[in-house]
């Protein structure tokens, strides 16, 4: 099997904040979010993988590489604009063939991992004759109104897929996973563009529907955060902070008490001070004099000095010194939080676009 992820599309309107266009790079638990994914793959026994790229293609590519990292063979196929997810099927194909795949998008964090659901397409294609053309993971929202949703028929097939109904007939929502066999090229080469331009992967599951071909489905059990909807930032890291596997490779001095599920990455030093998990304290970072924690990633090459940061995203090489208590903030790369000694009740800011400040 292959798999296909999808890191085209549009910039990320947290540009601003973590520099990097691709909203797919923005980091989570200090790590991109894209990464997640392509782990998953590894996890499932996927070596080749073809990803989607647009406007953003020069810094994802960075970033992933030839995918040696992961074990994986990386394929880069140019998407000139974003034309939707099933033109992303379309121009895929040479790097496809006539292979089952997995396509994934790339924006997506998923709790579960994805052996099951490849096992289980795998098995059923297994089957002589009849097997699915497809198997597309599905989880129960709380508002099926915002996101494509299936009705399904008492053998959990798929019946019919509407987007964004204002009358939804279940409320199971197709998550960004897909898993496809060769047929999947007819569908896409079959439909047209739907209103708003874009060749819609909902319509080319619903043509294999309506040309009688079986499409199964799957419930997706824990968490789904697809981060192109949501501000992702303190949400997914949240989540996934929860899921760190403690450790500690920098020094924490005697005086320090590191609490819970906290990871201090290489060169980083803990003195005088709190960290309770879950957190993750980024390589090189200094923190002195300070608590930070619960729910809390500090990126590398940080000062954190005489302060006490909670549930906050703090980007790399950002410095944040006798700032007394910050909550629930997102923290750019480079920026300064300092109290000087200057005039007594005023503030001095510089921030960039789109920042915000709650004042208290
Ligand atoms: P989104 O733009 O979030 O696609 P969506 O159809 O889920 O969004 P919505 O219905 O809410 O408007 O993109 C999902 C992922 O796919 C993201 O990583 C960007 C990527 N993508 C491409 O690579 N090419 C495309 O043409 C599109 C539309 C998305």
């Amino acid at each position: 099997m292959k798999a296909l992820i999808l890191a085209g599309g549009a910039g990320s309107r947290l540009r601003p904040l973590t520099h990097t266009s691709a909203k797919q790079l923005v980091p989570v638990a200090n790590k991109p979010i894209l990464f997640y994914g392509l782990e998953a793959m590894a996890d499932a026994g996927v070596v080749e993988v073809g990803i989607i790229v647009g406007d953003t293609r020069a810094e994802v590519m960075a970033a992933v590489g030839d995918g040696s990292t992961w074990g994986l063979r990386v394929t880069y196929i140019r998407q000139d604009e974003p034309l939707g997810l099933a033109h992303c099927v379309l121009i895929a194909r040479d790097f496809l063939g006539d292979d089952d795949f997995v396509m994934y998008l790339g924006d997506n964090l998923l709790e579960a991992g994805l052996i099951e659901f490849v096992t289980a397409f795998e098995a059923e294609r297994g089957r002589l004759e009849g097997a699915p053309a497809a198997l597309i993971l599905l989880r129960k929202v709380d508002d099926p109104r915002q996101f494509g949703v299936a009705e399904l028929d008492a053998a959990g097939n798929i019946t019919r897929l509407v987007e964004k109904p204002v009358d939804p007939p279940s409320d199971l929502a197709l998550v960004g996973v897909y898993f496809f066999d060769v047929r999947v090229h007819d569908a896409v080469r079959a439909i047209a563009p739907s209103a708003r331009g874009e060749l819609e992967i909902t319509d080319a599951i619903q043509w294999l529907i309506d040309q009688g071909q079986q499409v199964t489905a799957r419930e997706l059990h824990g968490w789904w955060i697809d981060t192109g909807k949501k501000d992702p930032l303190l949400e997914a890291n949240r989540l996934l902070l929860e899921r760190l596997v403690p450790r500690t490779e920098g020094t924490v001095d005697e005086t320090s008490s590191v609490e819970g599920r906290v990871v201090i990455e290489p060169g980083a030093s803990i003195v005088r001070s709190t960290v309770r998990g879950p957190a993750i304290i980024g390589a090189g970072t200094r923190v002195t004099d300070s608590f930070v924690g619960p729910f809390t990633a500090i990126g590398a090459r940080c000062e954190i000095t005489g302060s006490e940061v909670e549930h906050s995203v703090v980007l790399e090489g950002s410095r944040i010194v006798h700032a007394g208590r910050i909550v629930d903030s997102l923290l750019g790369r480079e920026v300064e939080v300092v109290r000087t000694q200057g005039r007594r009740g005023a503030t001095s800011l510089t921030l960039g676009d789109h920042s915000q400040v709650d004042l208290t």
